[in-house]
């Protein structure tokens, strides 16, 4: 994969990727999220029953991208679905919006009718370069649900590409800090209303 600096500024290929297409191309996609989470290798074998599984679910959408110069090889990754009461996630945001003392009208208002975004992961050779962002507007563009919701980790400062992407477009918060069961680590719920549309800047 190439790491100079003036391709990526390219647009990227953006594909949207069937059921199918997304399982037989997890063997090249789940790389993409250990690099990018910088999990440790192996990771991605057991995340692929959950990635295939979630492929099935009402509302699923996948968005990958490549590179003009390198068609083939898959870049970027994200992915996300309708979100509804009986998924562990709902529920765990329930519990945590909860928590945090919202009442149960706003927790059904908030967790009433939106898409979650579960997975978005750029390869690091190919980050810093708007990947994300144009993923993620291609996977919101149209979507029926009233907002998007997502969980990231706690970071000092904010100070990452994710948090800065998410901020640049609008996302809020819905809870911070919360500890999913199974996974030490806090994250934040953050959350917009859609549709999400964004004034194309100029090129810094
Ligand atoms: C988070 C992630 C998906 C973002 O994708 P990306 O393609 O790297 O980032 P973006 O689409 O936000 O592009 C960001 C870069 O575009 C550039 N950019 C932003 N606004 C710009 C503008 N108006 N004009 C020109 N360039 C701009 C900047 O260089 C910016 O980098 P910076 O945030 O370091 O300053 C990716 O970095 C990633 O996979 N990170 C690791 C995994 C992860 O955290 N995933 C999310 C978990 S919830």
């Amino acid at each position: 994969m190439s790491t100079d600096a003036t391709p990526h500024d390219a647009a990227p290929i953006l594909l949207e990727l069937s059921p199918a297409e997304f399982r037989a191309r997890l063997p090249e996609m789940l790389p993409i999220y250990v690099a990018a989470m910088k999990y440790p290798r192996g990771t991605e074998y057991h995340r692929a029953p959950m990635w295939s599984e979630h492929a099935g679910r009402a509302g699923w959408r996948a968005v990958a991208a490549a590179l003009p110069q390198d068609p083939s090889t898959l870049v970027a990754i994200a992915y996300g679905y309708r979100g509804a009461p009986q998924q562990w996630w709902n529920q765990q945001v329930r519990s945590g919006m909860r928590h945090a003392g919202y009442s149960a009208e706003r927790i059904d208002d908030a967790l009433g009718d939106y898409f979650e975004l579960t997975e978005l992961h750029v390869h690091p050779d190919a980050q810093g370069h708007r990947i994300g962002e144009a993923l993620l507007l291609r996977l919101l563009d149209g979507r029926p649900e009233r907002t998007v919701l997502l969980s990231t980790p706690e970071v000092p400062d904010e100070d990452n590409r994710a948090w800065r992407l998410y901020r640049r477009l609008g996302f809020r918060d819905v809870v911070r800090r919360f500890v999913f069961t199974g996974d030490a680590r806090p994250f934040a719920v953050l959350g917009r209303e859609l549709p999400l549309t964004v004034a194309s800047e100029p090129r810094r």
